[in-house]
This record gives C-alpha cells, sequence and structure tokens, in this order.
C-alpha cells in the first residue's frame, strides 16, 4: 500500500485532493495529513473522512524540523504531495513575512527531510519516491490583455511577496532536482474555484456576499482576467502527474477558460438568481446593483493564461469541468454548508474583512 504525505491538506485544494484521491483509490493508499491549521485550515473539510483507518491527521508546522522528520522517520513515505503555503496575494501586500517563512523555508525543510529519508548511502535515492510541488501561475507574472500564454519556458517574473515567495519555493525545488537528482515535479496552475475554498478569495467571497445582501467589491475597473479551473481537475491533474508525468519536469494546468473579475461577479449574479427557489426573499437584493467598485490591489497583475498543452500531449490530462457546471456545482455546495461557511466568517474573519475592505 502506497503512503502519501500531504502537506496542507486542510485547506481548500488539499482537502479536495484527499477526497479525490480516496475516492479514486478508496483502501488501496495510506494518506497522512500534515497541517498548522492556520486560519485557512479548517478540520471540517475533512470530517467525512477523518475516521477512515487509511487516514491520520498531524498538526504541524512545516518549518518544524523535528516535527516533519519524526514523520518520515516512523513511516514508510512513497509520495509527498506539498500544498501548504500562505496563499492569499492581499494577506502577502499587508504582510510579507509570514509568506517567506511558510512558502519558502517551509518548502526548503520539506525538500531536506524528504531528502534525508529517501537519499542512499551512493547518493541516488530510493525507486519509486516521488515529491510533488505544487505551485502557481502567478510566478510567470502578468499578460497583457491581447495576447500570449504562459508556458513552462517562460521567465518567471512575480510581482506579489506571495508569487515571489512561491517563486522561490519553486526554485528550491528545482536546486533540488539539478544538484541531487531528486526526484520531484513541479505543477503551476491557474484559479482554482470549487467546495471549501475560504471567503477571502473571489468566487466565494463573491457568493457569500451576494446570499447576504452585501456589496460586491471589484478592484480597480474589474477587467483583470485569470483562467478559472474547477477544483476536482487540478487534484485530477496532479494525481496524473506524479504517475504518469516524466520525474524531473514542470508541467502547467489551466482552465482553458479566461474571463474578466466582472464577468465573473455577474455571472454569479445570474447562477444564484437561478438557482433560488423563486418565492426565497433573497432573491430580491441579489443583482448588479450591489456591484461596487473599490481601490484595485497594488501591484494587480492583469492577466493569467496557461498553455496546458504539455499536461495534454504528455499525460492526456484535460480540464473536464466548464465554467457554467462548476459554478453551479459549487454554489450548491454553499447552499448546502450554510453552517460552514458561517463558522469561517465569524471571529477573525470579520476583522480581516473590515480592515481589507474597510467596512
Ligand atoms: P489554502 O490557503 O486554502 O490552504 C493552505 C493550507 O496550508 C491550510 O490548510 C493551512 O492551514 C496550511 N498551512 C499554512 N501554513 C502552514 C504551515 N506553516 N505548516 C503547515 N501547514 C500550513 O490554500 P489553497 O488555495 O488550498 O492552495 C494550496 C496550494 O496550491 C498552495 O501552495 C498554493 O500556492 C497553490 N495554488 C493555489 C491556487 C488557488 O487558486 N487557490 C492555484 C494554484 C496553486
Ligand atoms: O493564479 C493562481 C492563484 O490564484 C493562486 O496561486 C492563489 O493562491 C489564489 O489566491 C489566486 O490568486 P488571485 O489573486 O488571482 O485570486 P483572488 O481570488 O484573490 O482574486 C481573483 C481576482 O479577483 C483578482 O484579479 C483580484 C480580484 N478580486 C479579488 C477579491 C478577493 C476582486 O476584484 N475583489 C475581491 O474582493
Amino acid at each position: 500500500m502506497r503512503t502519501y504525505l500531504v502537506t496542507g491538506g486542510a485547506g481548500f485544494i488539499g482537502s479536495n485532493y484527499i477526497h479525490y484521491m480516496f475516492d479514486k483509490y478508496d483502501k488501496d493508499i495510506r494518506i497522512i495529513n500534515v497541517d498548522a491549521l492556520t486560519y485557512a485550515g479548517n478540520p471540517e473539510n475533512l470530517k467525512d473522512i477523518e475516521k477512515r483507518d487509511n487516514y491520520a491527521f498531524v498538526k504541524a508546522d512545516i518549518c518544524d524540523k523535528d516535527a516533519i522528520e519524526k514523520i518520515f522517520k516512523e513511516n514508510d513515505i512513497d509520495r509527498v504531495v506539498h500544498f501548504a503555503a500562505e496563499s492569499h496575494v492581499d494577506r502577502s501586500i499587508k504582510d510579507p513575512e509570514v509568506f517567506v517563512r511558510t512558502n519558502v523555508l517551509g518548502t526548503a525543510v520539506m525538500l531536506n527531510q524528504a531528502k534525508a529519508a529517501w537519499e542512499l548511502p551512493d547518493g541516488s535515492f530510493m525507486k519509486d519516491k516521488k515529491f510533488l510541488h505544487v505551485s502557481t501561475d502567478e510566478v510567470y507574472g502578468s499578460l497583457s490583455e491581447d495576447g500570449g500564454f504562459f508556458y513552462e519556458t517562460t521567465p518567471y517574473s512575480p510581482h506579489s511577496p506571495y508569487s515571489a515567495s512561491k517563486a522561490g519555493s519553486d526554485m528550491l525545488v528545482k536546486a533540488y532536482m539539478d544538484t541531487y537528482g531528486f526526484p520531484a515535479n513541479i505543477t503551476n496552475c491557474s484559479n482554482n474555484y470549487g467546495p471549501y475554498q475560504f471567503p477571502e478569495k473571489l468566487i466565494p467571497l463573491m457568493i457569500n456576499n451576494a446570499l447576504n445582501g452585501k456589496k460586491l467589491p471589484v478592484y480597480g475597473d474589474g477587467k483583470n482576467v485569470r483562467d478559472w479551473l474547477y477544483v476536482a481537475d487540478h487534484a485530477k491533474a496532479i494525481d496524473m502527474v506524479q504517475e504518469k508525468g516524466r520525474l524531473f519536469e514542470t508541467y502547467n494546468v489551466g482552465g482553458h477558460n479566461e474571463m474578466q473579475n466582472i464577468e465573473i461577479v455577474k455571472i454569479i449574479i445570474e447562477t444564484l438568481n437561478e438557482m433560488l427557489p423563486p418565492d426565497d426573499p433573497r432573491k430580491e437584493h441579489i443583482n448588479t446593483d450591489l456591484i461596487t467598485y473599490v481601490e484595485d490591489r497594488k501591484g494587480h497583475d492583469r492577466r493569467y493564461a496557461i498553455a496546458p498543452d504539455k499536461i495534454k500531449n504528455e499525460i492526456g490530462w484535460e480540464p473536464e469541468t466548464s465554467f457554467r457546471e462548476g459554478i453551479k456545482l459549487t454554489i450548491r455546495w454553499y447552499f448546502e454548508h450554510k453552517e460552514w461557511m458561517d463558522n469561517v466568517t465569524s471571529g477573525d474573519y470579520l476583522d480581516y474583512y473590515r480592515s481589507m475592505y474597510k467596512e
């Protein structure tokens, strides 16, 4: 039975990945999830699988070398899938240091401990051990509105403290591959959306605000473009890269789904109105009057767009969920998990929201 060490599995993509993997492999794999449970980590995301015999949770910080070393010493880890990170650009603009600590130092600790566990006396590595570093398209910087795509060969040009710290982590993984022949892959993915996403990010924030009759804060002119991918498609890509990809390679993962932020907000308004029952009183206030243009994000990247040719041609992965379908699945999930949303939007979230949106 193959053993996975997943970092950051209590967050948005990590928890979707763990669900995807148990749905696919059921009892044929074992997963150890190590997560520090920051504001973004939520044990509720894994409630339905927490009692499985082949699942274990370890609360630890990835910067804590001793804690990570202990996990490798006590378990024969076959795969590392490294999600744990500080992930929100706006938070990185206000408080960059924690991003450098977790994203750069934390990745260095993970690499070093995996290397120590897997390296043989002659400097080669045990057979069939693999590390996958989950990264972002933001490391490539910003594209112009009228053309171009991010390829695996596009030079890195990060602009925010978040993307700079992720670029630093990618460079460390590349350095381990080049220097030691460390068995790894990197995936650089576009914007994800779907169940369990924390409502600091565009889509869940807009869904939650609209349902509560709150303003929908659109940064700048609302014409920044992102390439949206349904999270289950990302989970599938990660698994396929680890099992079918060539070691030491980077694969870009994207949705072929470029949209301006303002288009996304309008689709959310339209879809909420379609999906709510005809007599639901919330329908009275869910309309475009809620849209409010607010001060732009500092250094706001204009456009991201992934060219997923390599992952399609080499591995056969393609996004399966259209945006119209994915947004309905996402909204239905938030309808059915009102308590989840109420829990994460109380307490610290209110302070974050007030300081971020001056409300
Ligand atoms: P998230 O913020 O929802 O979750 C991050 C998880 O990491 C949380 O569970 C948190 O508790 C944990 N964590 C944070 N600091 C930690 C530490 N020091 N030690 C241990 N655990 C820690 O993030 P996400 O959106 O799920 O993103 C996951 C990964 O995917 C990140 O590496 C991110 O850069 C990358 N990524 C995200 C997107 C996206 O659209 N969200 C797109 C491409 C790549
Ligand atoms: O591209 C991949 C990246 O996507 C990931 O690496 C990051 O972890 C993830 O957070 C995401 O970054 P973005 O900055 O693109 O996502 P966010 O949801 O924060 O914002 C999406 C766009 O919407 C962006 O142009 C800013 C805008 N926005 C965002 C918020 C929260 C608004 O206009 N209003 C808002 O309130």
